[in-house]
């Protein structure tokens, strides 16, 4: 997913993108641009490869007086990583950036060549510079050129553009993320990808529809208009005040935002009973179950499908409804069962992720009720489901998804609770809030005692491999811990249910092989069992298990004791904190950018 920012307004354009710019650099962060007008009126553009800082640097100091500005930082999809590819993409009538895939690039590409636009780029981003060029050549307006050219391409996208003539800005979208945001104080005006981007600089947010040009205009008082593909103006959008303060940008005391975020799981998870039993929260909560499904469908991707797979194993012990966890990326190829009483649950931190969003509509298509458990209010997924979840997990900028899992797994669990008749029932509501709460102060000893995770990881992180292992509601678990590693720290590792590692996998067990034995308070037996296979031939024995068990002891290299007394089913999230301490501290040692690792971006807005 790429970052989009542009602005308009009295104070310099430049530097307030730029601020934009890095906080959405853990969208993606392959290359980054910008596009000016300079207090000359000419059009400048500057792209680099690589992070943010390369283009500061080809910047140069400045300073740059320009009142409107547009700038990129790009998640490479089509074209490799190199200047010419980088966003923004201009030429003397335009400049223009772009988020998403334009999936009939190929075709539009060949009538262009023909109509002789010639194309300096790989990347199917220059389509639309091809089409709106062609456009304006032909003598249409700016607003008219970007109809008919929006009108030809297909698939998700987000565009913005600058008019060097009018130094004006648009922007329109299709299935993508795209937010504009006004500073009525300052009289400027500003769109993006991501609100996080907006934040402590705009009083008010406007999340546009599909197919709706936003007009950020200069001069006069009406900053912000939006229009229909008629061009009839519209008000085909939502609007809500910015609550994000610039705050949310900074790291404060830690040296990774990943490393903030997992020490803000406690608070998130005392505060998520009282949002939805007593706070805003409780409508939300009784509309999702006003309607009791058929059969569930939890469709998710990554992080997401793990928690998935732990909230399915909730809803199907409590309430005998049968779920089916599925994966995003394969859903709407399997040709799905799908019933009209089912109920399609999405879950997904974003709320962006292409692969859930495609799948949400196949439900939607069928007929089903469609519901999400998502953090971006606003976002894609949450105004195309009917019912909506919200995990309260605040901005979540590290790429690799901490506390977003733990609040996604915990509203699950309300909302299975909540099927069940816990909203009628005070002395159950309670119990939950104190398991709740209990869990948020495990969780604060582990972050207090975190120093015994740092110690490990410092004798482990040289191996060449990870087995993660654990049985029934601990194998979520692995499979997480195992993605989190191998995000961050760049090391393979897999997450295996531990009785399936005799089955081939356990050829792989040698001294050069840590397993990480997830070992809670159910099916111990087994699962001892399946660490001695692993420590017959030599594997390297982690075991995260029950505090003061000699036997794990004395069968373990490495033990980190927890308290699991009174937890139950919150066991597993309890234990998942430890994997998240142990990647993040694999991947220090490692020297790895655990905020934006390579390859990766914070939200996959492609399929
Ligand atoms: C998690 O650490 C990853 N960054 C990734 O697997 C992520 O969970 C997945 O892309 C889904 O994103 P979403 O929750 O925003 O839909």
């Amino acid at each position: 997913m790429c970052g989009i920012v542009g602005h308009l307004g009295p104070q310099n354009s430049v530097e307030l993108v730029l601020e934009g710019l890095q906080r959405l650099e853990y969208r993606g962060y392959d290359s980054a641009g910008v596009s000016f007008i300079d207090d000359q009126g000419n059009l400048q553009n500057f792209k680099k490869s690589g992070k943010l800082e390369n283009l500061k640097a080809h910047l140069g100091a400045g300073p740059f007086v320009a009142r409107s500005c547009i700038g990129h930082t790009r998640w490479a999809t089509h074209g490799e990583v190199n200047d010419t590819n980088s966003h923004p993409h201009s030429n003397e009538l335009l400049s223009m950036v772009h988020n998403g895939i334009i999936e009939n690039a190929p075709t539009l590409k060949n009538e262009l060549q023909a109509e002789g636009f010639e194309f300096k780029s790989q990347t199917d981003t220059e389509v639309f510079l091809g089409l709106m060029t062609v456009n304006l050549k032909k003598g249409l307006n700016f607003k008219q050129a970007i109809v008919e050219s929006f009108k030809k391409v297909e698939g998700n996208s987000a565009f913005v553009l600058l008019d060097p003539v009018t130094t004006d800005i648009y922007a329109i979208k299709r299935c993508a993320p795209l937010v504009c945001g006004i500073n009525a104080v300052q009289s400027e005006v500003f769109a993006s990808s991501d609100p996080y981007a907006l934040a402590g600089l705009v009083d008010k947010l406007y999340f546009p529809e599909d197919e709706v040009i936003c007009h950020l205009s200069s001069g006069n008082k009406n900053l912000l208009n939006f229009y229909d593909l008629n061009l009839e103006k519209t008000k085909k959008y939502k609007s809500k005040n910015q609550d994000l303060s610039a705050s949310v940008s900074e790291k404060g005391d830690y040296d990774h935002f990943m490393h903030k975020e997992i020490h803000e799981q406690p608070e998130l998870i005392r505060s998520l009973t009282h949002y939805y039993f007593a706070g805003e929260g409780v409508p939300s909560l009784e509309k999702a179950i006003s309607k009791k499904p058929e059969n569930i469908h939890l469709v998710a991707c990554g992080t997401a499908f793990y928690a998935g797979l732990v909230i399915k194993d909730h809803i199907e012990k409590l309430n005998r409804i049968r779920c089916y966890a599925e994966l995003g990326s394969e859903f709407r190829y399997k040709d799905p069962i799908l019933e009209k009483n089912d109920l399609g649950l999405f879950i997904s931190q974003s709320g962006e992720t292409a692969d859930t969003l495609a799948a949400q509509s196949l439900c939607k298509t069928n007929g089903l009720s469609t519901m999400s458990i998502v953090n971006v209010e606003g976002s894609t997924l949450f105004r195309d489901c009917d019912d909506n979840l919200l995990i309260r997990a605040g901005i979540e900028v590290g790429v690799a998804s901490t506390k977003a899992f733990t609040q996604q797994v915990l509203t699950g669990m309300i909302y299975s609770a909540a099927l069940n008749g816990i909203l009628e029932n005070g002395e159950k509501k309670k119990d939950m809030a104190a398991k709740f709460s209990l869990l948020a102060e495990r969780v604060d000893k582990i972050l207090a005692e975190e120093k015994i995770i740092e110690d490990v990881a410092k004798e482990i992180h040289i191996h060449k491999g990870y087995f993660y292992t654990g049985r029934g509601i601990y194998f979520p678990i692995a499979l997480e811990g195992a993605l989190k590693l191998k995000e961050i720290a760049y090391v393979h590792a897999e997450g295996y249910a531990s009785g399936e590692l005799k089955h081939g996998p356990i050829a792989l067990i040698d001294d050069s092989m840590v397993n990480v034995a997830l070992v809670g308070p159910e099916l111990y037996d087994k699962t001892i069992s399946n660490i001695q296979e692993i420590k017959a031939r030599k594997g390297i024995i982690v075991t995260i298990g029950p505090r003061g068990d000699e036997h794990l002891k004395e069968i373990s290299d490495y033990y980190i004791e927890l308290d699991f007394d009174g937890l139950d089913e919150l066991s597993p999230i309890y234990v998942n904190v430890v994997n998240q301490l142990l990647a993040y501290y694999i991947a220090r040692c490692k020297g790895t950018d655990i905020d934006k690792p390579r390859n990766l971006a914070k939200s996959v807005t492609v399929e």
